[in-house]
């Protein structure tokens, strides 16, 4: 009996690192620490006295609604709804390479909505965001702007605890459908737009 228990605790502990692994590729937020060369436009460039310190890639959905309110229809963003990993190089969009959250706070924290959160358990943090600025997109308009949000709330511990501004950066898609198919849409109609995306995080530590 006893060397049965022992060798199922075994198989146990293989089986839950296995578990883990599957679970979570990465163990930590943030392993690309070196600033790209990509130009950033000078209205969401961060201010002197914040440094680079890593960038996540992004996969997910920006979410409309289209609304009629009086006489005017327009889609109107919601939030997005996406998912962050370390490396495109060296993982994929799945949730084994999955590392943070993005999306909306439901009420704004110090005026701010627009999070990242740690999905990985070995990092509780989580940064809250408003909006500064933003630039177009130098690839076409089919893509949705760059932009600088400064943070308004930085809680727990890990990667995003001392992030001070996030910026938008290379996003491809995300824009809300013509505006004339909003007034073939019911009011309140969500239509969800894929986009991918780099976020660069910024910090004081420099
Ligand atoms: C359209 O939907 C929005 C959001 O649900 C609501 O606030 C608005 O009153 C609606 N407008 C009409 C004309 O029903
Ligand atoms: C509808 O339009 C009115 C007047 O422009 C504005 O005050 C109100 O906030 C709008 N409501 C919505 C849900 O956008
Ligand atoms: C955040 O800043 C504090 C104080 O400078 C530092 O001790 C800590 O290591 C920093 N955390 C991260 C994740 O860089
Ligand atoms: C959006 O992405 C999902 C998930 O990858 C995919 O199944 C769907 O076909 C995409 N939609 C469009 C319009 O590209």
């Amino acid at each position: 009996m006893m060397q049965y228990f022992n060798c199922f605790t075994i198989l146990c502990m293989i089986w839950l690192t296995a578990l883990n692994l599957f679970v979570n590729a990465d163990n930590q937020i943030g392993t690309i620490t070196k600033q790209p060369n990509t130009p950033i436009p000078v209205n969401i460039n961060v201010p002197s006295g914040n440094c680079f310190e890593f960038l996540l890639y992004g996969f997910g959905v920006q979410i409309y609604q289209c609304v009629t309110n009086g006489s005017s229809t327009q889609w109107s963003l919601v939030g997005p709804d996406a998912y962050l990993i370390n490396d495109i190089k060296s993982g994929k969009f799945t949730p084994q390479y999955e590392v943070a959250h993005h999306y909306y706070q439901k009420t704004p924290v110090n005026d701010g909505k627009i999070t990242w959160q740690s999905i990985i358990s070995e990092d509780t943090s989580l940064v809250i965001t408003k909006l500064i600025a933003q630039s177009p997109s130098p690839d076409g308009s089919e893509n949705i702007a760059w932009l600088k949000t400064q943070t308004t709330s930085n809680q727990g511990k890990g990667a995003f605890e001392n992030i001070t501004y996030v910026l938008r950066i290379n996003s491809k898609g995300g824009v809300a459908p013509p505006l004339a198919q909003c007034g073939t849409y019911q009011n309140g109609t969500l239509y969800s737009s894929n986009y991918t995306t780099e976020y660069w995080y910024f910090s004081k530590n420099c």
